[in-house]
């Protein structure tokens, strides 16, 4: 999916994705990673986790490429960042609480620096099969040696329906990260379909949690 789809998706509030309170996988794993200072957010929306996250202590940055999300996600917030443009990003900074700006498939430590740990919920499963790959290139930039992911994925009968979000299996997240991450599955529970599921004949739904941790 181009930058225009996600940028129209935004601009028409097609924003189903966004939840108006924290993750509850992520509530339930958080103990996880509560010892990673640096959190990383990609492909973050304006998630109310990202603030979640920064008041359980960690310095936390999303990435996002729409400015219309990042706008939403301050004025929701009640913040306004001091904003400095880069290359290819523009950096948006609170205090722990940062966004760049640009695509995260380019993100970099020159941007970023390193993380402690990445939460990705609807973002690995945000983008096609292919370009999953280049995403997963762009954590292995910047996590750290030793370093978590708690993953939230997403899966369902894909011959019935094209993503996003695509479904993702236990066998895609070892295809992904078993050759530089170790991998526990923490939990997994059905989710009631959302209308375009039902309406292409997919009812079961499920949606499981991984912890990985770079080796
Ligand atoms: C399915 S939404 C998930 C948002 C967020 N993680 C959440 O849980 O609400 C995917 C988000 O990724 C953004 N996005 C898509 N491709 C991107 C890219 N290459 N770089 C940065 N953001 C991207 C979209 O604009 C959208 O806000």
């Amino acid at each position: 999916m181009d930058e225009r789809y996600w940028a129209e998706r935004w601009q028409t509030g097609q924003t189903g994705f966004h939840q108006g309170r924290p993750n509850e996988l992520l509530v339930e794993h958080h103990h996880r990673i509560a010892g990673d200072r640096r959190v990383y957010v990609p492909l973050c929306g304006k998630a109310v986790d990202l603030l979640w996250l920064r008041d359980q202590g960690h310095e936390v940055t999303g990435s996002e490429r729409v400015s219309l999300a990042i706008e939403q996600l301050f004025a929701e917030l009640g913040l306004v960042p001091t904003t400095t443009t880069w290359e290819f990003f523009r950096l948006h900074l609170t205090p722990r609480l940062a966004i760049v700006e640009g695509d995260a498939l380019l993100v970099d430590v020159d941007i970023l620096g390193k993380v402690d740990a990445v939460y990705d919920r609807a973002a690995l499963v945000a983008l096609d099969p292919a370009t999953q790959v280049v995403y997963v290139e762009s954590l292995q930039r910047v996590l750290k040696p030793g370093g978590h992911i708690l993953l939230v994925t997403f899966d369902y009968d894909q011959a019935r329906l094209a993503g996003p979000p695509w479904a993702l299996g236990a066998e895609a997240v070892q295809r992904l990260f078993g050759g530089w991450c170790s991998i526990e599955k923490l939990g997994e529970r059905r989710e009631p379909p959302g209308p375009r599921f039902v309406a292409a004949g997919v009812d079961d739904v499920s949606e499981a949690v991984f912890l990985l941790q770079r080796r």
